[in-house]
């Protein structure tokens, strides 16, 4: 008989979990939650109740797992506001409201509903979400109010951490002050809606750690965020909403990411054989995750000692204390830029620098992105923004490159503006091509430009070492050498004093004089090449080049 009335009620309200367990999911207007009361979710996956923390011990009202053994909390109400002793209650209001009420009946924590209803309940769901909504509408776009919008230190499946754009609304993670104290500590997980969105892990105003941007599959930084078959993470930004959020995908795992107290985020794992939670992944992870820890245009790899190194191009903006590992100063350019005749040098393997002063557009592709990026002096940088079927989108960066990354089998490719000086650090295929292109805004000169592609395009297949080949050498009379030899250094004269752009080439040798069908010379190869500004005479050459 008794079976049959629980049957019977538990179809009436078609939560026979919560009937079983002898509790209830949802409270009404004339009903309310006591220290020592629980509410059940339908799947009996979570409970909200009081719980003690602190010392001398303090009551807080939270949602904790309800099966699994170690007390794990949540989400925690009255965070700033515990009880002093056990006769905290909780209510739903007539207008919609939340409201925790202490021995004395004070409101100690309430959740503000932002317009009436008729009839409002509150209903804790099996996701771990605490809601407060109409009785007769379970649709979560009606929701009055509910717990996963104040996230404490816990993100759990389905929760967003991000920001509404219109409202500016903020869903982050902050700390617990200490394990034992569930008011808020010195750190925060959050969307940092600048440029192109990235999460920030901070320590007050400090930034810890950046996970970089989203490229499609996972956070840039974060090379362990790989598909796998138990939970799926997605990144959502559009007009409304930029967030983040994970989804299990089989049910019978239960997975958390909490930001500790000592400001580390940690996913867990629950495993059911051990009766315990399994670390599974920790940031930052180790010394290169530490926000710019190599200063600007530094690149940190955890495999290399010393981890700092200059981006190529780049060279320590002080020295000494670079050697005496003082990275934080960075790095500076080893030749100035020159906004038109600027080149894009590729770098690959990397975790993108920070995106806070960055610009994006999804439809662009890599091609009109570079192209953008050409046109206006102030961008340094650009990549794909989506790494997936061969890359899509655009992101450009403005201002210093900053905490980037090294891996040596990750990472995602970023090309950086360069002074054409740096050709050398082009792939040796694009080398030649650049250096005529640079060479033709350079010098103004339609005959040398065309001697130039000429010779790249034609003379290399008649490559003659002077000296060198002893069958070619008999073609060679005297007048022929003399020849040459004057060609070459009326080349070198005219590199060297006479062009606009004044050159040094520093690899003048045979191999690189080429001939042409008239046994006159061309100089090639400017890949060691260096350029002078106009009135200077000399430079030094500090690092041994060339010939
Ligand atoms: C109730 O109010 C009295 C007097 O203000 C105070 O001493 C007591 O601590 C309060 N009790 C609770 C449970 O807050
Ligand atoms: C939080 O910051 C305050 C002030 O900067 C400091 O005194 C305190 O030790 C910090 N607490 C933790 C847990 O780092
Ligand atoms: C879910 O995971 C469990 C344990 O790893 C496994 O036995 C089960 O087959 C999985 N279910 C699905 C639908 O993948
Ligand atoms: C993005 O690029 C596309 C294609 O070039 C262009 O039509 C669109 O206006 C751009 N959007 C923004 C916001 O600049
Ligand atoms: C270059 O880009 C910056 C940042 O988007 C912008 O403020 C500036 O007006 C642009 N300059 C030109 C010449 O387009």
């Amino acid at each position: 008989m008794k079976a049959f009335v629980a049957l019977s009620m538990c179809l009436v309200l078609f939560s026979c979990n919560a009937l079983l367990f002898n509790a209830l999911d949802t409270i009404t207007t004339d009903q309310s939650i006591r220290d020592g009361e629980n509410l059940l979710s339908a799947g009996g996956t979570f409970e909200l109740g009081f719980f003690s923390a602190g010392d001398p011990p303090k009551r807080y009202l939270g949602i904790w797992y309800k099966k699994i053994t170690t007390r794990t909390i949540v989400w925690v109400a009255n965070r700033v506001a515990p009880l002093a002793d056990a006769s905290g209650t909780l209510r739903v209001t007539t207008h919609g409201s939340l409201v925790l009420l202490d021995g004395n009946g004070s409101d100690i924590w309430l959740s503000n509903a932002p317009i009436p209803v008729r009839n409002p309940v509150a209903q804790l769901l099996d996701s771990g979400n605490l809601v407060v909504r109409d009785a007769e509408g379970s649709d979560p776009k009606n929701f009055l109010w509910q717990s996963f919008d104040y996230p404490t230190d816990t993100l759990v499946a389905g929760m967003k951490l991000g920001r509404n754009r219109r409202s500016g609304f903020n869903r982050h993670l902050t700390s617990w002050k200490s394990i034992d104290d569930p008011s808020p500590g010195n750190f925060t997980f959050q969307l940092d809606p600048n440029g192109y969105p990235q999460e920030l892990l901070k320590q007050g105003s400090d930034i810890k750690f950046r996970t970089g941007p989203w490229n499609g599959l996972r956070w840039s930084g974060t090379p362990f965020l790989n598909p796998n078959p138990y939970y799926g993470y997605e990144f959502v930004l559009n007009e409304e909403e930029m967030y983040f959020r994970y989804e299990l995908l089989n049910r019978s795992v239960t997975s958390r990411l909490i930001l500790t107290t000592n400001g580390i985020l940690q996913r867990f794992a629950w495993i059911d054989r051990t009766q315990g939670w399994m670390l599974y992944m920790a940031s930052p992870t180790d010394q290169c995750d530490n926000y710019a820890s190599c200063g600007a245009y530094g690149s940190c790899r955890v495999d290399t000692s010393p981890v700092c190194r200059c981006l190529k191009g780049f060279v320590p903006r002080f020295s000494q204390e670079w050697d005496m590992l003082e990275w934080s100063n960075g790095c500076v350019r080893r030749n100035p830029l020159d906004c038109e005749k600027d080149i894009f040098v590729k770098y690959s393997w990397l975790k993108l620098p920070d995106t806070r002063s960055s610009w994006f557009n999804e439809s662009m592709n890599l091609r009109e992105c570079k192209v953008v990026c050409m046109k206006n002096c102030s961008c340094i940088a650009y990549s794909s923004l989506d790494i997936r079927n061969g890359g899509s989108g655009c992101l450009l960066w403005f201002g210093e490159l900053i905490d980037i990354r090294g891996y040596s089998n990750y990472g995602q490719d970023l090309y950086i503006r360069m002074a054409v000086s740096e050709s050398a650090l082009l792939p040796s295929h694009q080398k030649k091509h650049k250096l005529v292109m640079g060479l033709a805004v350079s010098f103004g000169s339609v005959f040398l430009i065309l001697v130039l592609i000429i010779c790249v395009l034609q003379c290399k297949k008649k490559k003659v070492k002077l000296p060198a080949d002893p069958t070619q050498r008999e073609q060679l009379d005297w007048s022929a050498r003399f020849n040459i030899i004057n060609g070459i250094a009326r080349g070198l004269l005219y590199l060297h004093q006479d062009s606009r752009l004044r050159i040094i080439h520093r690899d003048i040798k045979a191999s690189n004089v080429l001939l042409d069908f008239d046994m006159n010379p061309k100089i090639s190869d400017f890949g060691l090449a260096k350029s002078l500004a106009g009135n200077e005479t000399r430079a030094n050459t500090n690092r041994v080049v060339g010939t």
